[in-house]
């Protein structure tokens, strides 16, 4: 078996940044120290070898909103390699009434194509017997993540009833719910009446979705977790109030993670008022992109800790696609890119501004991701017996990020023209090289399916703190307990 050795680098973990070599081999990361040989030699002079990315949300080629999103599992893990990603957790959707084993099917066959490893979360659409049957076997297949939407109200959507049923579920079976957290009703009912009032582009989905909105969904996600005993991943934090919410709950104890984006950390709600109509529906997106003050608690989350992952939800849709919303904003499919700029733009807007550390950069785009996701140290990790998903990273490199030089099949990005500083050298997934400069060099299929069991450490501990303190009757002398 081929020997490859990593020479030169500075290894960067979440939580130790120190110079030595990496020797790789059969996938796995063998020897770290000084003064390794290896049958093949990566040059890492001059660079940070860290765990490569984990993008812990995409929807790649999703059925969405009468299309289906345009980036594929080959297009957008391809993007993903590129770009410093090395796996990417997808949504497995099933249609309201269809069984998950049937969805599952589904996201297995078109994540065969993969460039780089996967796993997938598994959404809850519809309650009944089936679905709770079927979330025990889902999680002996390898999938402890089950996605809630809160919004999307006549599609998606689950209510409170249904919500609070599957997170007791979740909590029988060792599980993470996540949720989408926005109030579906009310985005419908503001939708509906701004289309009414002639409020028809893209800034009107801004109008539809306030922060407000968010934080309230957030706020009643994190009740309902707490009453059914069970962790909570809040997906794609983009503002204050949803933080606010999240912050809390952890200041209390409660096992709270919140996920900002990249899009919403270094966009913001001017891009919904460009007078070209594409631009603005181009980052149309739910939740839609908020204002400084918002972006500023976003960062100031990533550095205190209190948020604890940043993702893309990697959702492309052509410029053709965004057209279908022309003289009607809900129409417009909700999604943006983002995998293959999340490693650079989040290290030139966090690192190299000193927002966040570079160990900090590692936790929040592959450690803490590993960790919740029950996959650490096999993955996120510089550590001998871990996968050798990892990036030799160049903090010198840089480019200007253009549609016309992506990976990504759309024809348009959302980062466009700004300047990145830091991008990979080489990509690592398996101990094979994935990409070279932005250049793609893992097969289509390589990527193989990463279990995730249930059980982790947080579940197993919030579980025996509810048992312990669960309700429990008063035993008085000639009362019987039961009342009868
Ligand atoms: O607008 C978005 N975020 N599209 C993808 C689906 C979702 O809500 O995550
Ligand atoms: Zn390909
Ligand atoms: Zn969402
Ligand atoms: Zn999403």
């Amino acid at each position: 078996m081929t020997k490859t050795v990593i020479k030169g680098g500075t290894i960067v973990t979440a939580d130790l940044t120190y110079k030595a070599d990496v020797l790789v081999e059969g996938g796995q990361i063998i020897e770290i120290g000084p003064d390794l040989a290896g049958d093949k030699v990566l040059d890492a002079e001059g660079c940070y070898v860290m765990p490569g990315g984990i993008d812990p949300h995409t929807h790649l080629e999703m059925p969405f909103m009468g299309t289906y999103s345009a980036d594929d599992f080959d297009a957008g893990t391809a993007a993903a390699v590129a770009g410093g990603t090395t796996m990417v957790i997808d949504f497995a959707l099933p249609n309201p009434g269809e069984s998950m084993l049937d969805a599952l099917k589904k996201w297995d066959n078109k994540a065969a194509r993969a460039h780089c490893d996967y796993s997938f979360h598994m959404a809850v659409t519809w309650w009944g017997e089936q679905v709770f049957d079927e979330m025990k076997i889902i999680t002996e297949r390898g999938i402890n993540s089950f996605k809630h939407f809160m919004a999307y109200k006549g599609s998606l959507m689950v209510n409170d009833d249904e919500l609070f049923a599957s997170f007791k579920r979740c909590a029988e079976l060792g599980a993470l719910p996540m949720v989408h957290a926005e109030n579906g009703d009310v985005v419908a009912e503001m939708s509906a009446r701004l289309l009414a009032e002639g409020n028809t582009g893209p800034e009107a989905h801004a109008y539809s979705r306030p922060t407000i909105v968010e934080g309230e969904a957030t706020n009643r996600a994190i009740m309902i977790a707490d009453m059914a005993g069970v962790p909570l991943y809040v997906v794609h934090t983009s503002c204050e109030e949803s933080h606010e919410a999240i912050r809390r709950a952890k200041m209390l104890g409660k096992r709270v993670y919140g996920e900002p984006l990249i899009q919403h950390l270094v966009l913001d709600e001017s891009e919904y008022f460009d007078k070209d109509w594409d631009h603005s529906a181009r980052r149309v997106m739910s939740p839609p992109f908020r204002n400084k003050q918002h972006q500023d608690s976003l960062w100031a989350g990533l550095a205190s800790g209190t948020l604890s992952c940043v993702a893309t939800d990697h959702c492309a849709f052509t410029t053709e696609q965004k057209r279908y919303g022309v003289g009607d904003f809900t129409k417009i499919p909700n999604g943006t890119g983002g995998l293959e700029d999340r490693m650079p733009m989040l290290w030139t807007y966090g690192v190299n501004t000193g927002r966040i550390t570079m160990n900090e950069f590692v936790a929040v785009t592959s450690t803490n991701i590993a960790k919740i996701m029950n996959i650490y140290p096999k993955k996120g990790a510089v550590l001998v017996g871990a996968d050798a998903d990892l990036v030799v990273w160049d903090p010198e490199a840089s480019k200007v990020v253009s549609a016309k030089t992506q990976v990504s099949s759309i024809d348009y990005n959302v980062f466009e023209g700004k300047e990145v500083k830091g991008l990979p050298r080489y990509t690592l997934s398996r101990g094979v090289v994935a990409a070279v400069e932005g250049r793609v060099e893992a097969p289509e299929g390589h990527g193989q399916f990463v279990a995730r069991p249930p059980g982790t450490a947080v579940s197993k501990a919030l579980s025996t703190w509810k048992e312990l303190t669960a309700p429990r009757p008063v035993v008085r002398a000639g009362i019987p307990a039961s009342g009868v």
